[in-house]
């Protein structure tokens, strides 16, 4: 592993996250203090990637209340619930934002009873156990995933499912750090992954500083990689998982799972049990955040490259159906199809 800070935290009274949208230039820590801060740090992929983003607001919703210890439970309740959908709405799409605002109300309602102080307190410790669960989390991923790979294999990974994501291993990238430390010998191929490159941003940043083996591609290279037989295995991350099994995650995700099986290429989703959510029945109760149309004509250009005025579509995600999906890679080991089962089981 790499030595750069831990993704997110808690520092005293403050979120401290490294400022995502530097990188790779330049390695920043960002001190965030209000609900506010909070919400556009998020919003504006300062802090991105699903489990980062839930433990953002879980440490965000505990900051939001914390200075709120002289009022009485149901004032003080009232600005939680306030602060907890607003930090809500930063984005729509990974289910562990809601998840982990829904594990801090749940743990603010146990303690209902207790005097405003203590039940301040309580949210500090949930939010630091959610925020501690997410290193042990991705760890057992990747001792999960690294069963399922050759040593020397060629792994294909797209979008920023490392530790960039999470607080410290990440969940497609556990495996490969956890290959690396036990000699594995991975190449990693990273997807660069338009509009906002994440792949090349993060992932090659994250895997190259750690010392892996990783080569850029651009997206549209994945066909001719695989093609080539250099690949033996494609691990994405993923924002939600729907009971059958139907996954979002970045945009790209959907058209390499179709070439994985184009090519019989093992195709594995690393899903931490806090992205399944058995209240989306299938992918198509998946709300799929559309950014903005700069993003695309404009961002990372020294001058705008499309027609002025021309009409954009941006959706940051899309949903891999989950007949070609391999196997989900979860903490508590990997689940195979028929999905529905297996997921309903470990929830
Ligand atoms: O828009 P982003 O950068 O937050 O999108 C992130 C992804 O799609 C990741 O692949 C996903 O959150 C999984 S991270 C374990």
């Amino acid at each position: 592993m790499s030595n750069l800070p831990d993704t997110v935290r808690l520092d005293g009274d403050c979120l401290e996250i490294i400022d995502q949208t530097l990188l790779p230039g330049q390695v920043k820590l960002l001190r965030l203090r209000t609900k506010e801060e909070i919400y556009y740090a998020i919003r504006l992929l300062k802090v991105r990637g699903a489990p980062a983003i839930g433990v953002a607001a879980a440490i965000g919703v505990y900051l939001a209340v914390v200075e709120f210890e002289n009022k009485k439970f149901d004032d003080f309740y009232d600005r939680f619930v306030l602060a907890k959908l607003y930090l809500n709405s930063a984005r729509p799409t990974a289910v562990n934002l809601s998840w982990a605002l829904d594990r801090m109300e749940a743990s603010l309602l146990k303690n209902r009873e207790l005097a405003t102080p203590q039940i301040i307190n309580a949210l500090r410790e949930e939010a630091l156990a959610i925020w501690s669960e997410d290193i042990e989390v991705c760890r057992r991923i990747g001792e999960y995933g690294l069963k399922l790979l050759e040593k020397g294999s060629g792994i294909l990974t797209h979008c920023n499912a490392g530790r960039l994501c999470a607080v410290r291993y990440g969940t497609a990238t556990a495996p490969l750090y956890l290959g690396q430390e036990r000699g594995y010998n991975f190449h990693v191929y990273a997807d660069e992954t338009r509009p906002l490159l994440q792949g090349a941003r993060l992932t090659a940043f994250e895997l190259a500083a750690a010392g892996v083996d990783v080569t850029l591609i651009c997206d549209n290279m994945a066909a001719t990689v695989m093609k080539q037989g250099r690949v033996q295995a494609v691990l994405t991350g993923c924002d939600r998982v729907a009971a059958n099994g139907d996954t979002a995650n970045k945009i790209g995700t959907l058209g390499l799972a179709v070439l994985a099986k184009r090519y019989k290429i093992p195709f594995y989703i690393c899903a931490p049990s806090s992205t399944i959510d058995l209240n989306s029945a299938t992918g198509a109760d998946i709300k799929i955040e559309e950014r903005d149309a700069e993003e695309i004509t404009e961002m990372w250009y020294r001058e705008r490259m499309a027609p002025d005025k021309i009409s954009v579509y941006n959706p940051a995600f899309d949903v891999t159906d989950a007949e070609l999906i391999s196997g989900f890679i979860t903490e508590h080991g990997v689940i195979s199809a028929p999905y529905g089962n297996g997921l309903r089981g470990l929830m």
